[in-house]
C-alpha cells in the first residue's frame, strides 16, 4: 500500500483525502489544528503547521525513515506549494522545483519573472512608502490595485479609486504582508477568469475554466470581493483558447514541468493578462467539486497521480459533456448571527451540489473586506451556466442569515 502525505486537513481537503483513500492509498495528513476535519478521515495524522516548511520537512523525514516510506506529497485547497516542494525535494519524490514554489508565493517576484519572459501581466511596481504611492498615482492616474506581495484570500487587496486615502491604503495593505511589502498594479478591465491546468511534460490541458463574478465591485469598494463564478465560460472558442494558452505558458514558464497550475487571468481589450499563477491545486471547491461536476475531469485524482509519479493519460483529461455549474456566496449584514433560516428545504433539492456556512448562531459577521469574510456559499448545477447561476441566486435569496448589530 503506497503512502500519500497531504499537507492540509481543512474542510476543503476532505474530498481529496477521500479520493486518495478510494485509490487504495494510505493517507497521512498534516495540519496545525489538532481538530482539523481531515484528521478524522486520514489513516495517520501529524500536527505541524502547513506553513512551517522546515518543521514539515523534519517530521516528514522522520516519518519516512521510521514509520513508513512516503511515496508522494501534495496539498489540497491550501496555499502551501513551498512546503510541498521542500518535502518532495528532501525525500526525492515527484514535485515542482523549490524555486518555482518560492516564486509562486511572492506576487512581485512572479510578475518580474513574467515580464522577463514576455508573459503579459498588468503594469506593476513595488511601493516603498505612502509618499511613493502618491507619486505613482500622480504619474499613472487611477484606478490602480494595491496589494500585499505575499498574502492570500484577497486580504489587503484594494482598488484605488478617487476618494481612497492613500496613506491609509498603504498601511492597511501592508498589515497583511508577513514581510511588510506591498505592490501596486494597473487595474485590468475585462472578464476575470479562473483557470486550472494540468501540465504533463509533452502536453497541457486546461479543464478548469470559470467566469468569475464581480457584480459587487462598487458595493464593497475599495475592497475587491468576488461573488463566485460559473462554468462553462461565456467566452468564445477563440477567446478561451487564448486564455488557456496563456495559462499553460505561464505555468511552464514558472518551471512547472509536471503538475497543476491555477490561474487568475483577465481578458482585456488587448488580450489576456496574468494576475497570478498558483503552482498547486485550487481551493474554493474548484478542483474538488466544480471542475469535475462541469467537465467530468477528475482534477484531484490526476493531481494525486502526478504526486505519486504515475502516468496520466490524455483520455483522463478530456472534457466529457459540459454541465452548468455555479457558485455564489452569502453576504449578510454585519453583526451577531441570530439564526440561519431556510436552509432545511435545500437538502432535498437535487441541483444543489453543496451548501456551506462559515458562521453559526452566536458568531460575528464582520464587514466584508476580503474573501475570508464571506459567510457561506452554494454550488449549483444546471443544463447551462445561466440556469446554474439562476438557481444559485435563488438559494442565496431564499436563505436568510439573520444578524443583529453589535
Ligand atoms: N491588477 C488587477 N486588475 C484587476 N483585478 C485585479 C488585479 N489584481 C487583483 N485583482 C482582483 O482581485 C483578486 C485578488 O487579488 P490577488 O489574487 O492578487 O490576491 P489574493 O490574496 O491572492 O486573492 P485570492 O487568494 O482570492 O487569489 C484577483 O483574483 C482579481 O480578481
Ligand atoms: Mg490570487
Amino acid at each position: 500500500m503506497r503512502t500519500l502525505w497531504i499537507v492540509s486537513g481543512g474542510i476543503e481537503a476532505l474530498p481529496g483525502i477521500r479520493r486518495a483513500k478510494k485509490m487504495g492509498l494510505y493517507v497521512v495528513v498534516s495540519d496545525r489544528d489538532p481538530d482539523a476535519p481531515g484528521f478524522q478521515e486520514a489513516d495517520d495524522r501529524v500536527v505541524v503547521d502547513t506553513y512551517d516548511v522546515g518543521g514539515t520537512v523534519d517530521v516528514a523525514k522522520k516519518y519516512h525513515r521510521s514509520v513508513r516510506p512516503i511515496d508522494g506529497v501534495m496539498c489540497i485547497a491550501s496555499d502551501v506549494p513551498l512546503t510541498v516542494a521542500a518535502v518532495a525535494e528532501e525525500l526525492g519524490l515527484p514535485g515542482i522545483p523549490v524555486e518555482t514554489a518560492r516564486m509562486a508565493m511572492d506576487k512581485l517576484a512572479m510578475k518580474e519573472h513574467f515580464v522577463e519572459s514576455g508573459i503579459p501581466v498588468p503594469w506593476f511596481s513595488p511601493v516603498e512608502s505612502p509618499a511613493h504611492l502618491e507619486d505613482i498615482v500622480r504619474k499613472r492616474g487611477l484606478p490602480l490595485v494595491l496589494k500585499p506581495v505575499d498574502s492570500r484570500g484577497a486580504r489587503g487587496v484594494l482598488r484605488l479609486i478617487p476618494g481612497v486615502d492613500l496613506h491609509w491604503a498603504y498601511h492597511y495593505s501592508r498589515t497583511y504582508s508577513p514581510t511588510g511589502r506591498v505592490m501596486v498594479e494597473e487595474f485590468l478591465e475585462g472578464q476575470q477568469i479562473s483557470t486550472e491546468s494540468v501540465i504533463l511534460n509533452g502536453h497541457t490541458f486546461t479543464p478548469g475554466f470559470s467566469d468569475r463574478n464581480y457584480e459587487y465591485l462598487e458595493r464593497f469598494a475599495p475592497y475587491i470581493i468576488e461573488n463566485g463564478g460559473q462554468q462553462p465560460s461565456g467566452l468564445s472558442e477563440d477567446e478561451m483558447h487564448s486564455v488557456s494558452l496563456l495559462a499553460e505558458n505561464a505555468g511552464r514558464n514558472l518551471g512547472v514541468k509536471r503538475g497543476t497550475v491555477k490561474g487568475d487571468i483577465v481578458l482585456t481589450g488587448d488580450g489576456p493578462r496574468v494576475i497570478e499563477m498558483a503552482t498547486r491545486l485550487s481551493g474554493g471547491w474548484f478542483a474538488t467539486d466544480q471542475i469535475p461536476l462541469a467537465t467530468g475531469v477528475d482534477m484531484v485524482g490526476i493531481a494525486i497521480k502526478i504526486a505519486l509519479g504515475d502516468e496520466v493519460t490524455e483520455e483522463e483529461l478530456r472534457v466529457n459533456g459540459r454541465k452548468g455549474v455555479a457558485i455564489r456566496y452569502f453576504f449578510p449584514e454585519p453583526g451577531r448571527v441570530v439564526s440561519i433560516k431556510g436552509k432545511e428545504r435545500s437538502s432535498c433539492v437535487p441541483w444543489i451540489h453543496r451548501l456551506g456556512f462559515f458562521v453559526k448562531p452566536g458568531d460575528i459577521v464582520e464587514p466584508v473586506t476580503d474573501h475570508t469574510k464571506r459567510a457561506g456559499f452554494v454550488i449549483t448545477e444546471g443544463r447551462t451556466s445561466q440556469e446554474a447561476v439562476k438557481r444559485a441566486e435563488e438559494v442565496i435569496d431564499s436563505i436568510h442569515i439573520e444578524t443583529v448589530p453589535v
